[in-house]
């Protein structure tokens, strides 16, 4: 496989900074600095100031999995885009499922936290997927062309962007979409953001999550338009991120 991938890690509410730092030090040491992949960690937010440290002068991008977006002000337990910016994120997690369903985030909230991001010079990495029903009435598509209008409103074509594609009913349950279904979402996706943005949608990076793991992921990223992978589970354990990254 030749095509650069971005093999990003999302670790939800798992590690505690000492045991992100062991695993940041053991990563260091195993990943080829000649890899053309992009290894990209999205850690609990106390870890982050110490990735900066950690993983300053190599080539793993870090950041977080949420911001607020407002610059600061009275919003208890929110973490700002120059807050982020400060500690040199690379990238940002924005309207994760779990974030969309279970903290109940709406498109317009996303918007503005893209919004954020970029204008801090972050590449927000704006997750959309289709639930349950909407995958069985066939509806996916079209949510996904509805949260990719909403959550790109307020930037501009060719602002940084990565996509992450996620059906909600595949993120921890071992369960994947067919791959003529990946095939044909990553494909749509590609399709509405030459819509959108011209040239510049071509070059947008479309990862996959859901279930991701070193058995299935060969297969995913050999589809055209799956440019890497947004990875839950199978990226707390140091070997199994490897194995994943090391067999593409
Ligand atoms: P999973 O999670 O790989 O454990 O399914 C993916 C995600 O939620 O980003």
């Amino acid at each position: 496989m030749s095509k650069k991938m971005i093999i990003a890690a999302n670790w939800k509410m798992n590690k505690t900074c000492s045991e992100a730092e062991s695993y940041f030090q053991q990563l260091k040491t195993q990943i080829s600095p000649s890899t053309p992949h992009q290894a990209l960690f999205f850690p609990s937010a106390v870890s982050l100031a110490l990735c900066s440290q950690e993983l300053a002068g190599t080539s793993i991008g870090f950041g977080a999995q949420n911001c607020h977006f407002e610059d600061s002000g009275a919003f208890t337990g929110e973490i700002s885009a120059p807050m982020l910016q400060e500690l040199k994120v690379t990238h940002t997690l924005v309207g994760h499922s779990e974030r969309r369903h279970v903290f109940l985030e709406t498109d317009d909230m996303i918007a503005k936290k893209v919004l954020a991001l970029v204008k801090h010079g972050i590449t927000p990495v704006l997750c959309v997927g289709e639930k349950e029903d909407e995958f069985i009435f066939g509806k996916t598509l079209e949510r996904i062309r509805y949260q990719l209008n909403c959550g790109l409103k307020n930037i501009a074509p060719g602002s940084p962007l990565v996509i992450a594609y996620e059906p909600v009913w595949a993120i921890g349950t071992g369960r994947i979409p067919s791959s003529q279904d990946i095939l044909m979402v990553h494909r749509d996706i590609r399709s509405h953001m030459i819509e959108l943005w011209g040239d510049f949608g071509r070059s947008v990076p479309i990862l996959y999550g859901g279930s991701v793991s070193a058995k299935n992921a060969k297969n995913i990223a050999a589809l055209e338009n799956v440019n890497g992978f947004l990875i839950g589970g199978a990226s707390l354990k140091l070997e199994s991120y490897l194995e994943i990254f090391n067999g593409l």
